[in-house]
This record gives C-alpha cells, sequence and structure tokens, in this order.
C-alpha cells in the first residue's frame, strides 16, 4: 500500500471512531420510541408527561450546544467527546434503573448533553483531520452513523419487544420478560463505553493544537495523518489564519456579527434553518402517524416507517458518494428541489382526498363505533379532512373517535396512498443525499479557525431550536390546518431555501479550511 492510501485509511479509521458519536445521538435521540408505551402504563403518564419525556432531551441538546463549542475550543475536541461519551453511558445506566418518571426524564436529559456535544464536535473534529480532497466524505461519516444509530434502535427495540414475548432460561433469567423497556434504553451503555475508550486512541486535532501554541505536537499529527504533505506548510497556514485575532475576541458572540462574517453566518443560519424547518423530523418522529392519515392502518403504518430509515440510510450512501465530486452546491440545489416537488406532491395527495363512508367501508370498523349516529352518517360526503375529522368526532364522541382515529380514517378516506408513500419517500431520499449530511459539512468548512467552535455552537443551536419547535408544533398543526396545508407550508419553505441557496451559497470542495476563509471572509 502507498503512503496516500495508507493516510487515507488512517483518517477513515479516525472518523468512523469520531462519527460513533452521531450513532450514539441517532441511537439515544430514537430509542425512545419503542419505550413510550411501556412507560405510560408502568408510570401512569399524561400525554403531556409523555411529550415532555420524548422531547425534554432535544431541549437540553440545544443548550449543550450552546456550551459546548466554547468548551471545545477551550480544552481541546477530544475532552469534551469523552465527556459526552461518559453522558451517553451514564445516561443509559441510570434510564435503565429509573425508579421513577422523575428520574427517567433526568436519565434522559444527560444524554441529552451528550447528544448536543457530539452533534457539532464530531464534524468538526473530523473536518480538523481531513485533507480537503475527502473533508465531505470524512464528515458525512457522521451524518452516516447518526442514521445507522436511528435504524439500530429501531431494530433493537424490535429485537428486544420478539425476545420478551418468549419464555426461554436466558430471556427470564436476564429479566428481559419483566423489563423489555428498561432493557432497550440500556443497551446503549455498550456502544457508550466503546466509545469511551476508542477516543483515547485518536489523535487531538492538529488545527486545535496549533490555536493552542502546540506546534510540535500538531506537526507530528500532520505528519503522520498526511505523510506526503509539508507539515511545516500546513502549520504556518494554520497559524496564518489565526494571526491578528486576540484570544479574547475568539470567545465574543458579537464577533460572529462582524461585517466580514456576514456571508458565512448567513449561509449558516439559512441551512441550519432550512434543515429542520423542511419537516425532516415531523417525518421522522411521527411517520407511523403520518402514514395513518392516508388511511392504510397501523401495522402497514409501522412497516412503511420502516421503508423511511431504509431510505434515509440507502441515500446517505449516494451523498457520500457524491459530495466531494459533485460538490455541495449541486448536491443543495438537487436535494432541496427535489424537497419542493415532494412536499407538492404530498400535500396534492391529501388535498384530492375524499372523505366518506360507504357501506363497504363498515368492515374495518368495529362494533362499538357502529353507532346508530355513525350509521345515520353512512354515505355522507365530507368536505375535505378536517371536516370528517371534526363530523366523527361529533358523532362519536371525543374519547370513542380517539381510541379508533386509525381505522375511522381507514374506513373513510379515498384518496391515491401510493402517492403519499412514493412522496414521503422521495422527500426523505431528497433530503438524505442533500440537507442531511451537507448541512453539517458546511458547519464544519464555512468558519474561520479561530472562531470555529463558537460558530458551530451558534448554528447547531439554531438547527436544534428550530428542531424542537417543528416537533413540538406537528400534531397540533395536522389536526388544525389539516395534512395538506400541512405539508404546503413544508413546501413553501424550502422554495424560498432554494432561492437563498441560488443567491448566496458558494461552493466549498476540494479547498483546504484556510483557502476557504481566505475566499469566505472577506
Ligand atoms: C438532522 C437530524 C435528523 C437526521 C435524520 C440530521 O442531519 O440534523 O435532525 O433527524 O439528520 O437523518
Amino acid at each position: 500500500m502507498n503512503d496516500h492510501s495508507q493516510s487515507s485509511l488512517l483518517i477513515t479509521k479516525i472518523a468512523l471512531i469520531v462519527a460513533l458519536g452521531g450513532f450514539l445521538m441517532g441511537f439515544d435521540a430514537s430509542v425512545i420510541s419503542g419505550v413510550i408505551k411501556f412507560i405510560e402504563l408502568e408510570f401512569a403518564l399524561t400525554k403531556i408527561q409523555i411529550g415532555w419525556a420524548v422531547s425534554s432531551l432535544s431541549l437540553v441538546a440545544t443548550f449543550a450546544m450552546l456550551v459546548s463549542g466554547p468548551l471545545s475550543d477551550r480544552f481541546g475536541r477530544k475532552p469534551v467527546l469523552k465527556v459526552a461519551a461518559l453522558l451517553f453511558l451514564i445516561s443509559a445506566i441510570a434510564s435503565a434503573f429509573a425508579s421513577s418518571y422523575t428520574m427517567l426524564v433526568a436519565a434522559r436529559m444527560l444524554g441529552g448533553l451528550g447528544v448536543g456535544a457530539a452533534l457539532i464536535i464530531a464534524p468538526m473534529y473530523i473536518a480538523e483531520m481531513s485533507p480537503a480532497k475527502i473533508r465531505g466524505r470524512m464528515v458525512s461519516m457522521n451524518q452516516l452513523n447518526i442514521v445507522i444509530g436511528i435504524s439500530v434502535a429501531f431494530f433493537s427495540n424490535y429485537l428486544i419487544l420478539q425476545w420478551s414475548q418468549e419464555n426461554t432460561g436466558w430471556i427470564s433469567s436476564l429479566g428481559i420478560d419483566q423489563h423489555n423497556w428498561r432493557w432497550m434504553l440500556g443497551v446503549e451503555a455498550i456502544p457508550a463505553l466503546f466509545y469511551l475508550i476508542f477516543l483515547y486512541i485518536v489523535p487531538e486535532s492538529p488545527r486545535w493544537l496549533v490555536m493552542q501554541g502546540r506546534q510540535s505536537e500538531a506537526k507530528a499529527i500532520l505528519q503522520t495523518l498526511q505523510p506526503n504533505n509539508d507539515a511545516e506548510a500546513d502549520i504556518a497556514d494554520i497559524e496564518n489564519s489565526l494571526k491578528d485575532v486576540s484570544g479574547a475576541k475568539a470567545n465574543k458572540l458579537s464577533e460572529l456579527f462582524n461585517s466580514k462574517m456576514k456571508l458565512v453566518m448567513i449561509v449558516g443560519i439559512s441551512i441550519a434553518v432550512l434543515q429542520q424547518i423542511t419537516g425532516i423530523n415531523a417525518v421522522f418522529f411521527y411517520a407511523p402517524m403520518i402514514f395513518e392519515q392516508s388511511g392504510i392502518g397501523t401495522d402497514a403504518a409501522f412497516m412503511q416507517a420502516v421503508a423511511v430509515g431504509l431510505v434515509n440510510l440507502v441515500f446517505t450512501f449516494v451523498a457520500i458518494y457524491l459530495i466531494d465530486k459533485l460538490g455541495r452546491r449541486q448536491l443543495l440545489v438537487y436535494g432541496v428541489s427535489g424537497i419542493v416537488l415532494a412536499m407538492l406532491s404530498l400535500s396534492h395527495g391529501f388535498y384530492s382526498a375524499r372523505y366518506q363512508i360507504t357501506q363497504q367501508d363498515l368492515v374495518h370498523l368495529s362494533d362499538e363505533v357502529k353507532t346508530p349516529q355513525l350509521m345515520a352518517a353512512v354515505d355522507k360526503a365530507f368536505d375535505g379532512e378536517l371536516a370528517y375529522k371534526a363530523g366523527l368526532r361529533e358523532i362519536l364522541g371525543n374519547d370513542l373517535y380517539q381510541a379508533n382515529e386509525s381505522s375511522i380514517l381507514k374506513a373513510g378516506i379515498k384518496m391515491n396512498q401510493t402517492q403519499v408513500l412514493v412522496s414521503i419517500l422521495a422527500f426523505v431520499a431528497c433530503f438524505a443525499f442533500s440537507l442531511g449530511p451537507v448541512m453539517w459539512v458546511l458547519f464544519s468548512e464555512l468558519f474561520p479557525n479561530y472562531i470555529r467552535g463558537l460558530a458551530i455552537s451558534f448554528v447547531g443551536l439554531v438547527n436544534s431550536g428550530v428542531s424542537f419547535g417543528v416537533q413540538f408544533i406537528f400534531p397540533w398543526e395536522l389536526a388544525t390546518i389539516g395534512s395538506a396545508a400541512t405539508f404546503f407550508i413544508f413546501g413553501v419553505f424550502a422554495a424560498v431555501g432554494l432561492l437563498i441557496i441560488l443567491k448566496y451559497l458558494p461552493e466549498t470542495k476540494g479547498k483546504s479550511l484556510e483557502e476557504l476563509e481566505h475566499i469566505l471572509v472577506k
């Protein structure tokens, strides 16, 4: 093997280890979806408490983003990630042994601190370690790992659930049958422990070392990572980019809004907002609920959610393959255009649906729902989704309606369900080869060396805050303005984002971080 491929291999190995942070983040955020139904019973939770059990993690992660960037500028990228790994570990064990709802939420919030830190430090650290030519691909490893983490959590939940229903010896001796949700949460301790151990063998970021005046350590690392490059020249480049900037200035928030940072901040903030406001986490965390709106029933909705995860994974690979070839800008332009079309098609699918329960549709309904009032409404045509839901709620009463919503939708909706499925899969595919990975790559390369940690914290915070807002408002939106309008709005946001990308986004592929700094920060 020549020097060049040996060094690529080494950097890939480091990127994979660091990107385990993304895996833990994806796993941690989505594992709760399988736990909800069991903790609801065990701790007798209200819906508000369930909502908090799910979303509290995102809220804490938002806060963690604010502090972890500056902490990593001060103490280094590696120590902050080690603390994150430790938090994931403690959180997994503490939530598995939680004796009350409060303890469970507190344990989840500890994990949220790890999520926020891993989410922004891992891609930055990988970018600072990688040669320009493969930087996009290396940073995308993080997104790939997030996506794998999400899928593995779903699968692990499913597996533990299956085991808990069997009565084999080892299953009951481990208590999996009695405590399935505790196992679902607890297994995360294993990857967290590996992460912590592996972090001891990766080197510190050479760019951060130069910032600390530790040139000789930085040089040794650069020589191992890129033996064909002139390490002295690389270090001189980094030093140059740090010149004229005093340490105090580097940690001032106001420095981010300095006029020379205008372009990179416009791009960073726009992409941070755009990645979430086009609805990705509404689709991820509520996928079965969305599919139920098309009237296919619960089981099929669950199956289709699995398809969403797989498409996400496959198209993340497409991005990794293309990002250093086509570049960031082209991927975003194609992907976001696709998102506009997919959302409009999804909206159209719901808009053109007809709502009416005919005689034949009654087979979908259980006997308790077939009240005399409902039978009197057979063949009545409703004027759209909201009128149908409100009408049926009035006919059946709130409780009966709520308990049977899925079958009621299945009975009364006449729509093109394939259009809904295909539009959602197309949306996820377009996200996965564009906004998903490209945002993290851009975050890691747009900002100048001296303030990268703080800048990434800031845009990460914007991203996470919008994500929280969209997740929080989505169920209300569906119920209040309906599916067609909800998805139409996502489509409009995507169209606005496309215009911003076309106007402002520079291409960043193939240039060193210092060259980019020279071009973008005037
Ligand atoms: C986003 C997450 C999202 C994930 C889905 C990430 O880039 O930041 O919010 O859940 O992609 O693949």
